[in-house]
């Protein structure tokens, strides 16, 4: 199985160049002008368009079981509607319930992502502690591909992290090479002022926000980095929302520590105005952790991500329908937290990145694809397009218009957080695993063609790490 394509301009993070690219058995096999199409291969005329890594969201939540309810986009629908806008893989999450084993866990989420059409890789949450917690973060990572670990510093009483564990797992995650992730907000904090509002009587979506302010999530960032940097760990935030936990990044970047920030599009896009609609379903659409903030916070995460700071963009694609958010309608601590987005982050980030010039092709490359795949280990077989790699691409048509709305996107749910929203700019071919699987707005999907990607444990900023300690070894004073 071939596919060619034909005539367009390929941008990759480093350089944009006109070239063909040959795609043959999941892999690109050539890239350069004037390529011929071997027999039988499918030819996409990429003439006058942009022929880019596809994107990695390396933060989704697929049908995660959570607050009482199930998440509506699972993993076919989901990452298909990915495939849709541009995204060929996610990173989803693996998240135990405290008490149950980790790897039986990731064995659970393994059969749930069977029916992907995407591939896919995951982060495996650490909700408690005991021995065989640190047993199996040994399996995960030298048999089964996982480099990364979750910790959710928030959701008291749920699946929050306290110190002590997040202590054992990040020592744990260091001898075996492997990178932490935090979900930073101060549970602790959020559960008292939950309680506090709720108590005075607000009880509606509008107080989701006044639970969680930028304080309580730049403490948790900060907490969480300097315990990273005492245990000599690499650190990845998620889900930045606001300047305090970016200048915690920005920061210990600046003294050297290896943080990185990840920041959503819906962050940098929705402002915290969607809490105070009149409309109950319309402001429960958006309750999410961290929330939506004020425009001064949506500047500084613009400027994170054009200085570098914040390196990759996600969506915590977590969906929940009308009648889900409506276990919340008469307390707002009940509203199943989450928003979408898989399919619209390329376009969104196109419009209100690439179109305005806060970030160039290739930035828009980086954000989006090429440095997810290599904080996460899995360049150059993603992020870029490159012969060797997978054919895992997009085709954009960079004049191609649009309106996002919930009435007509491929994500299995009833709200939209970008509604209403016109991007010119857009996926017009997306190929997965060397098959086109969309074209001119029509997914052609195979349950179950996503593969699960393997994702070693780190030898260079281990070495980095090492070289560093070596310096710093403490010495007993002679006496
Ligand atoms: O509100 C959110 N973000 N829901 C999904 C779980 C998480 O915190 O990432
Ligand atoms: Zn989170
Ligand atoms: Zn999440």
């Amino acid at each position: 199985m071939a596919v060619l394509i034909k005539g367009g301009t390929v941008v990759n993070a480093d350089r944009t160049f006109r070239a063909d690219v040959l795609c043959e058995d999941g892999l690109v096999t050539a890239v350069g002008e004037g390529l011929d199409a071997p027999g039988g291969a499918t030819v996409v005329d990429a003439g006058g368009q942009y022929v880019m890594p596809g994107g990695i969201d390396p933060h989704t939540h697929m049908q995660l079981p959570f607050m009482g309810t199930v998440a509506s986009d699972d993993f076919y629908s989901g990452t298909a509607a990915g495939l849709a806008g541009g995204t060929t893989m996610i990173i989803d999450f693996v998240i135990p319930s405290p008490q149950t084993r980790i790897l039986e866990a990731y064995q659970q989420w393994r059969e749930w992502a069977e029916k992907s059409v995407a591939d896919y890789s995951f982060h495996v949450a650490i909700t408690w502690w005991d021995e065989s917690v640190h047993a199996d973060m040994g399996t995960l990572v030298e048999n089964h591909g996982v480099n990364s670990f979750k910790h959710f510093m928030a959701y008291k009483n749920a699946i929050m992290c306290d110190d002590e564990t997040l202590v054992n797992s990040f020592t744990r995650a260091r001898e075996l090479g492997a990178i932490c992730t935090v979900h930073a907000e101060n549970g602790d904090l959020v559960f008292r002022l939950q309680k506090d509002i709720y108590d005075k009587g607000i009880t509606g979506p509008e107080g989701h926000p006044l639970s969680r302010p930028p304080e309580v999530e730049g403490e948790a960032a900060n907490r969480a980095i300097r315990i990273a940097e005492v245990l000599k760990v690499p650190l990845y935030v998620v889900h930045n929302s606001c300047r305090q936990s970016l200048e915690a990044i920005t920061r210990a970047r600046n003294e050297g520590q290896r943080v990185f920030g990840e920041v959503l599009a819906g962050h940098l896009l929705v402002d915290d105005s969607v809490y105070r609609n009149t409309d109950f379903e319309t402001a429960a659409a958006h309750v999410m952790s961290p929330p939506f903030r004020s425009a001064e916070h949506q500047a500084a995460l613009w400027r994170g991500l054009q200085a570098g700071n914040l390196q990759t963009t996600a969506t915590d694609h977590c969906c929940f329908c009308a009648d889900q958010k409506a276990m919340g309608k008469d307390d707002f601590r009940n509203i199943p937290n989450g928003t979408g987005g898989v399919e619209n982050r390329l376009e969104v980030l196109w419009e209100h990145g690439v179109r305005t010039g806060k970030l160039t092709m290739n930035e828009f490359v980086r954000v989006t694809s090429t440095n997810t795949a290599q904080i996460f280990n899995i360049y150059p077989r993603k992020g870029v397009v490159a012969v060797g790699a997978d054919a895992d691409i997009v085709v954009w048509d960079p004049e191609a218009s649009k309106t996002i709305s919930a009435k007509t996107h491929k994500q299995n749910v009833d709200y939209n957080i970008f509604e209403g929203m016109t991007v010119t700019g857009c996926a017009s071919h997306t190929i997965s695993n060397g098959k086109v699987v969309f074209a001119n707005g029509e997914l052609d999907v195979e349950r179950g063609a996503g593969r699960y990607v393997d994702r070693p444990a780190y030898a260079s900023y281990y070495e980095a790490l090492q070289l560093k300690a070596r310096y710093e070894e403490p010495v007993a004073v002679q006496r």
